[in-house]
This record gives C-alpha cells, sequence and structure tokens, in this order.
C-alpha cells in the first residue's frame, strides 16, 4: 500500500503520564481518515505527533517513528518547519488572524515560506486556495476586508484555505465542524469529500453521521491505543469489536 503516513510504535507521555501507548497505523494517499473516540482516548494527541505541534508542550516525550511522505518527522536531522508544511491543520474553533484581511491570511504562509516569487503567483495561489475550500465566490469582491468580518462558517473555510496554501500532504482536522451550524457543517462536510484529490485528510470527529458520510476509512481509539481500523462501511456495519460497536451505535459509557 502506498502510504503517506506511517506510525511505528508510537509511544507519547506527558509530564510522565502514558497518553498514546504503542500506536501502529497507516494512513493511505488521496483518502478521507476518521479517527473516532471517547473523549481523552487520544486522539488530539495523535492528531498533534503528526505535525510535531506537540513540542511545543511542555514535559512530552515521543519515542517510536513516523514517516509522512517519506519524512522521518522526529528524526534530529529533520526541520520542524518542514513537517508543519507537510501537514496543515485545522482546529476546532476557527483561527484566523481576525484583524488581517482575508487575502493575507491565505497570503501570509506563502510569503514567508518564500513559495511564489511574483505578487501575480500570489494572486493566483491565493485565489486557487479559497477556490479549494469554496469560499472564493463568496469573498472575491472583499478580500481586503479583515478574517473577523465572515460567519463562523466562512472562517473554518478560510483556515482551511489558509492550509491549502501551503501545498500540504496531509491536512489535519479536529472535529472541524463542532462549532457549525448544520448547514455550514454540511458544506465543509462537501468540501472535505472534494479535498482529498489533493491531500490526505485525517478527520477527528465524534460523529458517527459524518464519519459515515466523508470518510473511507476509520480508526478506533480507546485509552491511548487503535482498537480498530478498517474501511467505513466496514467498521459501521460489521464491527470487530465490542468496544467500537458500543461508540458508534452510541451506547456508550
Ligand atoms: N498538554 C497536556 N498536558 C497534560 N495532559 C494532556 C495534555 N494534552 C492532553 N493531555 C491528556 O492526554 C489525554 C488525551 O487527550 P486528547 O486531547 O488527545 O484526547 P481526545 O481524544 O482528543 O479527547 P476529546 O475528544 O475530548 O478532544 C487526556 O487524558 C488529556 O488529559
Ligand atoms: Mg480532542
Amino acid at each position: 500500500m502506498d502510504s503517506v503516513v506511517q506510525i511505528r510504535d508510537l509511544w507519547v507521555s506527558i509530564g510522565g503520564r502514558s497518553i498514546l501507548r504503542g500506536v501502529n497505523l497507516e494512513i493511505p494517499r488521496n483518502v478521507v481518515f476518521a479517527i473516532m473516540g471517547p473523549s481523552g482516548s487520544g486522539k488530539s494527541t495523535l492528531l498533534r505527533s503528526l505535525n510535531r505541534i506537540l513540542d511545543l508542550y511542555e514535559g512530552v516525550s515521543v519515542k517510536g517513528q513516523i514517516l509522512i511522505d517519506g519524512v522521518d518527522v522526529y528524526n534530529s536531522k529533520t526541520d520542524p518547519s518542514e513537517v508543519r508544511r507537510l501537514v496543515g491543520m485545522v482546529f476546532q474553533i476557527p483561527n484566523p488572524i481576525p484583524n488581517m484581511s482575508i487575502y493575507d491570511n491565505v497570503a501570509l504562509g506563502p510569503r514567508i515560506n518564500k513559495l511564489v516569487r511574483s505578487r501575480w503567483e500570489l494572486d493566483n495561489l491565493v485565489r486557487w486556495a479559497l477556490e479549494k475550500a469554496y469560499l472564493w465566490d463568496e469573498v472575491k469582491d472583499r478580500l481586503h476586508l479583515p478574517a473577523s468580518k465572515l460567519s463562523g462558517g466562512q472562517q473554518q473555510r478560510l483556515c482551511i484555505a489558509r492550509a491549502l496554501a501551503m501545498k500540504p500532504k496531509v491536512l489535519l482536522m479536529d472535529e472541524p465542524t463542532s462549532n457549525l451550524d448544520p448547514v455550514a457543517s454540511a458544506k465543509i462536510e462537501e468540501l472535505i469529500v472534494e479535498l482529498k484529490r489533493d491531500v490526505t485528510v485525517v478527520l477527528v470527529t465524534h460523529n458517527s453521521f459524518q464519519a459515515s458520510r466523508v470518510s473511507d476509512y476509520v480508526a478506533f481509539m480507546y485509552d491511548g491505543q487503535i482498537l480498530e481500523v478498517g474501511p467505513t462501511g466496514q467498521i459501521f456495519t460489521r464491527p470487530k469489536n465490542k468496544l467500537t460497536e458500543k461508540y458508534i451505535t452510541g451506547r456508550f459509557g
């Protein structure tokens, strides 16, 4: 299998407490890969280990190996900024820079990382990313308005555009619709399915319906381990693990 993410025996502890305990996972290219599991099971920690945002926390120790598109994420020779370019991230609460313009929110990363050589190239890249994020038509006449003027759903799509502008191989989304109304959520779900042409999407969601609508694979996490992984249809119809079954049918706890 041509996996874009390979996780081998990953152990993460924070402040001496074991949070991830021997995670092994392969994520194929150009799929939507959902991670489900109860609160506190380690889903966000797993995402944060993929782009080394974990480095920013106190008292973190990471053991094991993560390869992303062949890059050995925790190798001492690997530059964390290279990792963060390969792996984009969208959070639960939309976090554009509020007083910065819509255009600049998307343009900032490519500018700082010198991904473009001219204003013309930058304009094209910004437009491309906003189109991919299904936002272009709504903002093309007001690109210089501050991002704070957008609705919550639009701000979340702006954050998706900002991540895409860096041309990542993997896009991490940690409960990206949990703060949005059903209409805004539906739009983002539609978008997630389209995005897999360009990137591999790793989506943490508590919503079984969302996972079944958008994902190709589901991994079920419990207490710092992955208990079960499989094609979405199989996980929802014939889960092998009793805990997976309990969780997806909403009979957990
Ligand atoms: N910075 C931190 N310092 C100490 N403990 C942490 C830190 N971040 C996470 N943990 C602990 O790691 C465990 C897993 O947390 P994590 O946020 O990964 O869970 P989760 O599956 O994303 O939960 P949720 O569904 O509620 O978002 C929890 O017990 C949490 O308290
Ligand atoms: Mg979480």
